[in-house]
């Protein structure tokens, strides 16, 4: 920690910046915790898939109160969420409805509370279409005027979709293991008609590669899907070795010190799925670099190494691990993740390679999804923004200190909140999920 870092968090430097008008970031909730308040249903139309989800969750529900005014009461006592189901919705006078919805909420919820909004997104005719965009703009807007660390949150969903394919998405965002996602909307479709569960350890008995597992969000994922039951195989690079082996003694799962740039690794870590002799559930591409540098100072080495490490290696692996004829290979209704970048999906002065690395990441889960859904594997990313690690502890102080504030959180975000959202992708119960880029960033204004 640097000594303008030590004054700034100190008791004396805290106060100082408290009387600049910085408040301290509200705390959130996290981990596998339900909201504290009652999570209140709300619907446009009379669509009953929310309903069935929730009931599915084992949640109860409370009624609205409804276009609480100025003066009216509104809720008594705060509520834990408020989750409108809107798949129903499709004019503009029905938007009425759900700011009338909304309304009392948005002052009735809790500190770290939900808003939840789920909607259609194949909808046809002109006004139908804009509504559904309409949406987009009230969710990221909402999440904006909440306060106290509660996020919104709007799940697209399609006609086809039932509530065991929503489960795994809406229990996510209602628990604590969400909660540096906020403002963002991401899609859940349809996965069959198969039973599936809503449980603490929904990775027990499944293998999971992790790259880059020695530290940071890499070890951070390790740790939460072991929580999760998942047998952890942790790779990093040798000089990291004895990090890495300490990451994979303490989730119980096997080191494997290796380059991920080697031409070899993908048959390396196919030998290794085979030796434990599990198949292979999932695979996390975590391992990443940065070489900052404005455009102008960039050559090719520079260029080179971040490409290499955060896209090219990926697809390598991939390559191998996604022949049938693999031993080690990944198992049919398996999971790969990859980690894009608010950066990349933005663009960020001085990392030109670097965006380009996490916006390829961002393109190439959305090529590969269609073309794996015939095997049932899913393909999904996710994009933190600011989070706090080696990598970014990096950045001058101040510069930091914006980072983490330039956010509707107001504040970093932790490893375990990208692990979190991983986990949640892992999870067999999340199907109907696939092609998404989810970003963990607290609604980061880079890019909103
Ligand atoms: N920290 C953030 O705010 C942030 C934001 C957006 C995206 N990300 C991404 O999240 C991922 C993890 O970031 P982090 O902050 O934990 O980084 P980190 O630097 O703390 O950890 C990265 C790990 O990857 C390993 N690694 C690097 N090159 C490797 C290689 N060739 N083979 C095997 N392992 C290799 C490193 O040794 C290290 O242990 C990266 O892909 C990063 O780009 C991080």
């Amino acid at each position: 920690m640097s000594a303008l870092e030590k004054a700034f968090t100190s008791a004396p430097g805290r106060a100082i910046s408290r009387k600049a008008g910085l408040k301290d970031p509200p705390r959130l909730r996290r981990g596998r915790s339900w909201p504290a308040g009652a999570i209140v249903l709300g619907t446009v139309g009379h669509g009953s898939l929310v309903a069935d989800t929730l009931t599915l969750l084992g949640r109860t529900v409370e009624s609205p109160v409804v276009d609480a005014g100025d003066d009216a009461p509104g809720y008594g006592s705060k509520i834990g969420a408020l989750v409108v189901d809107a798949t129903e919705l499709r004019t503009i006078d029905q938007l009425e409805t759900l700011r009338a919805l909304l309304r009392p909420a948005v002052r009735g919820i809790e500190g770290a509370g939900r808003i939840v909004i789920v909607a259609r997104e194949d909808v046809d005719g002109w006004e139908a279409a804009s509504v559904a965009r309409a949406l987009d703009g009230i969710n990221r807007t909402v999440a904006k005027e909440l306060r106290g660390g509660a996020t919104s949150t709007l799940l697209w969903t399609t006609g086809d979709t039932v509530s065991s394919d929503l489960m795994s998405t809406l229990g996510f965002v209602l628990q604590g293991r969400s909660a540096f996602v906020d403002g963002q909307a991401w899609h859940v479709g349809h996965a069959g008609d198969v039973h599936r569960e809503f449980t603490a350890a929904p990775l027990a008995g499944r293998t999971v590669i992790v790259t880059g597992a020695a530290r940071g969000i890499g070890a951070a994922i390790a740790r939460t899907i072991a929580r999760d039951g998942a047998d952890v195989i942790a790779v990093d690079i040798p000089p990291a070795g004895e990090a890495l082996a300490a990451v994979a003694n303490e989730v119980g799962g096997v080191a494997v010190q290796l380059d991920i740039t080697k031409p070899d690794a993908g048959r390396v870590l196919a030998e290794v799925v085979a030796q434990r002799g599990k198949g292979l559930h999932g695979v996390v591409h975590n391992a990443g670099i940065t070489r900052d540098k404005m455009l102008v100072n960039t050559d090719a080495a520079r260029w080179a190494s971040v490409l290499e490490v955060n896209l090219a290696a990926q697809l390598r692996i991939n390559d191998v691990l996604l022949d049938p004829e693999t031993d080690g290979g990944l198992d049919d209704g398996g999971r790969l993740i990859g980690i894009a970048s608010t950066s990349g999906l933005a663009g960020n002065k001085g990392q030109t390679n670097y965006a380009a690395s996490k916006a390829g990441v961002a393109g190439l889960v959305q090529a590969m999804a269609p073309d794996l859904s015939a095997r049932d594997i899913t393909v999904n990313a996710v994009a933190p923004g600011f989070i706090e690690t080696e990598m970014t502890g990096k950045i001058p102080f101040v510069q930091r200190e914006i980072f983490r504030r330039s956010n509707s959180l107001t504040q970093g975000g932790r490893p375990v909140d990208v692990a979190e959202t991983i986990a949640y992708l892992l999870d067999p119960a999340s199907q109907a999920v696939t092609g998404q880029v989810v970003r963990v960033c607290g609604q980061n204004l880079v890019g909103a």
